[in-house]
């Protein structure tokens, strides 16, 4: 008996990196998955089947069942293409994992158009594109499912030279959250997931050194998380996010914190009460 018997899974991007090990791990628990792949460089540059075609090799390797999609996410066509594949090999989707990724890093005031359209593409329209089509047949199936996108510190928190990439992934956050809401009557569950790990993406990133981080933060410590969020063990949660990696999984919150309301003079401050407020330890900086 495995964890995700019976259930489809469908994975963008997973030809290599965390992908193929959610895959994989996966496979392991019984679920049937569509590896999607374009096959292409880190930059998004290219193209081919071989990386689907290789995880699929090992998914079937393992017992399980595995058809290979070779779709751009990026496109409404790539999308619906996703769907299409997964419906006639095995006529349904449980849990999608939008998880395919490019990165064109640079200083903000050297980011062209060309570093910031593919960027937003791949990751923020491209989870709209996979998800769409999805949502809306896991909405018809009346079963419900499971939609789990993938976001990045460099978007929750921020890093240097990625505000392209920062930006995709604060929306594909921002998405989620908003989409967690609108499929709660229909029983799907919405998770934001930003893994850290040493792929292809990360290894030349500062701060991942690859031989020291291989076993560290290898990618495949992130699957259980992902693996326990598609199965009916978290059936009563949705709209989390989580960090995973190297060993540590963490919630991590957008928090409001309660601030200081004026009740006098109608609400209004005035701009010299905000400054003294401001100050360290002012009334409104303690209460962060
Ligand atoms: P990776 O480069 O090994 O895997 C990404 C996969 O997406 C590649 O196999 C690539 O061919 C595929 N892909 C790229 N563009 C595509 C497209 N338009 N359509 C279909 N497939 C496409 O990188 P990794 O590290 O496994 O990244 C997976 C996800 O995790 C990405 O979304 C990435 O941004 C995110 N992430 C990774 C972190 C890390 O520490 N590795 C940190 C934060 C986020």
């Amino acid at each position: 008996m495995g964890l995700l018997d019976g259930k489809v899974v469908v994975i963008t991007g997973a030809g290599g990196g965390i992908g193929r090990e959610y895959a994989l791990a996966m496979a392991k628990e019984g679920a049937a998955i569509v590896v999607n792949d374009l096959g292409g460089a880190r930059d998004g540059t290219g193209g081919g089947s071989a990386m689907a075609d290789l995880v699929v090799d090992e998914v079937k390797g393992l017992g399980a069942e595995g058809v290979a999609n070779y779709d751009n996410v990026a496109s409404v066509e790539g999308g619906e293409g996703i769907l299409k594949t997964a419906l006639q090999a095995f006529g349904r989707v449980d849990c999608v994992i939008n998880n395919a990724g490019i990165l064109r890093d640079k200083s903000f005031s050297n980011t062209t158009e060309e570093l910031w359209d593919p960027v937003i593409a791949v990751h923020l329209k491209g989870t709209y594109c996979v998800t769409r089509p999805i949502f809306n047949h896991m909405k018809e199936s009346g079963s419900g499912g499971v939609v789990i996108n993938t976001s990045s510190t460099s978007g929750l928190n921020g890093n240097f030279g990625q505000c392209n990439y920062g930006a995709a992934k604060a929306g594909i956050a921002g998405f989620t959250r908003c989409l967690a809401i609108e499929g709660k009557k229909y029983g799907i569950r919405c998770f934001i997931l930003a893994p850290a790990a040493l792929t292809r993406l990360t290894e030349d990133l500062p701060g991942f050194n690859a031989e020291a981080m291989k076993e560290k933060m290898a990618p495949e410590l992130i699957s259980p998380l992902l693996t326990f969020l598609a199965s009916d063990l978290s059936k009563d949660m949705t709209g989390n996010t989580f960090f995973c990696g190297g060993g540590r999984i963490a919630e991590m919150k957008v928090v409001t914190t309660p601030g200081i309301t004026k009740h006098e003079e109608g609400g209004m401050w005035t701009p010299e009460e905000v400054a003294e407020a401001m100050k360290p330890g002012g009334i409104l900086m303690s209460e962060n």
